[in-house]
């Protein structure tokens, strides 16, 4: 009995810092001592099973042989991915291997770049977004997109959130309204603005522009939430308050998010991609990617071993 407690006792003191990481403190040590960590996986491959999203429930995205150009170059290859609903994917690679162009990829927003060709197919809900008669308006309202840096627009706190409600049609100004405190409210900014709607949205802090600017994608009540690299801009508290969010979200939502920083992929991610030159080298389960990869160029990748 005493021999099997102190085998417990060790094995969860071994395990402690990615136990930390993975269970969102943003105390924790990094990811990369996590994984050398190495006692403890047996704890943690259990817990992974048991966390592993419902197979039953069809993913909310599929890619299938997705590709993209620029002009002939290639950016993205023969990429293929399943997106979970409710549950935040996380994007890791190089720079420059196509994260932003996947995400872009998503809501067609690479329509937009001349020169830029997708082949292959995107299934929201099992319907490909790159059929034809495709409305994109509509498909961007259903998967929003929030850039690296806050892109507020030049004008007041409440027209920015208001922008989607007032352009899909919404004219009733306490309707409009109700959809502006909604947004700010899930985006975890109302109790910060109620009290300056009116100020110009550039006055805000960094951080509160980039909850303005989820803020505004969540006004047109999108099914699906694309971030790039959405903290790479802000403070340790400012991030510390997006990365609260998208938990928060992600039980409403299905959410992509690219990211630099591994601990944040472990603290917020439930399913992980990892991308090099383009292509797809694996995805799956968050810890266990952390734990168990299958390739050595995840490993190294996602260990801060790479290159
Ligand atoms: N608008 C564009 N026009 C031409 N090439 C582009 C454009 N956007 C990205 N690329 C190229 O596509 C590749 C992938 O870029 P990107 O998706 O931005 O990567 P990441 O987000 O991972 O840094 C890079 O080689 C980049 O130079
Ligand atoms: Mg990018």
């Amino acid at each position: 009995m005493a021999g099997r407690s102190f085998d417990c006792a060790r094995r969860y003191n071994g395990w402690a810092p990615a136990r930390a990481a993975l269970s969102q403190d943003r105390h924790a040590p990094s990811v990369a001592s996590c994984f050398r960590a190495g006692q403890g996986r047996r704890t943690l491959a259990r817990r992974a099973l048991s966390d592993t999203n419902d197979e039953t429930t069809p993913p909310k995205i599929t890619l299938e042989g997705v590709s993209c150009a620029y002009r002939g170059r290639p950016a993205l290859c023969e990429v293929g991915l399943t997106i979970a609903a409710q549950s935040v994917t996380a994007l890791v690679g190089p720079s420059g291997c196509g994260k932003s162009t996947l995400l872009r990829v998503l809501n067609r927003m690479n329509d937009g770049i001349e020169g830029a060709r997708v082949t292959g197919r995107v299934l929201l809900d099992g319907v490909d977004v790159y059929r034809d008669g495709t409305d994109v308006v509509s498909l961007r309202r259903r998967v929003g997109l929030v850039f690296q840096r806050p892109a507020v627009f030049v004008m007041s706190v409440f027209d920015n959130v208001a922008y989607g409600p007032r352009a899909a049609g919404r004219r009733e100004p306490r309707s409009v309204t109700r959809a502006v405190e909604t947004a700010l409210r899930r985006a975890a900014l109302w109790d910060e603005v109620k009290d300056r709607l009116d100020a110009d949205a550039s006055e805000l802090s960094l951080g509160q522009q980039q909850r303005l600017c989820i803020a505004r994608a969540l006004a047109v009540e999108p099914e699906v939430l694309l971030l790039d690299e959405p903290t790479s801009a802000l403070d340790p508290a400012a991030t510390a308050r997006v990365e609260d969010l998208l938990s928060e979200l992600r039980k409403t939502l299905a959410i992509v998010v690219v990211t630099h920083a591994m601990a944040q992929a472990a603290r917020v991610s439930q399913s992980l991609a990892f991308i090099d030159g383009g292509a797809l080298v694996e995805a799956g389960e968050t810890r266990a990617m952390f734990t168990r990869p299958k390739d050595k160029r995840t490993q190294d990748f996602l260990s801060g071993r790479y290159r």
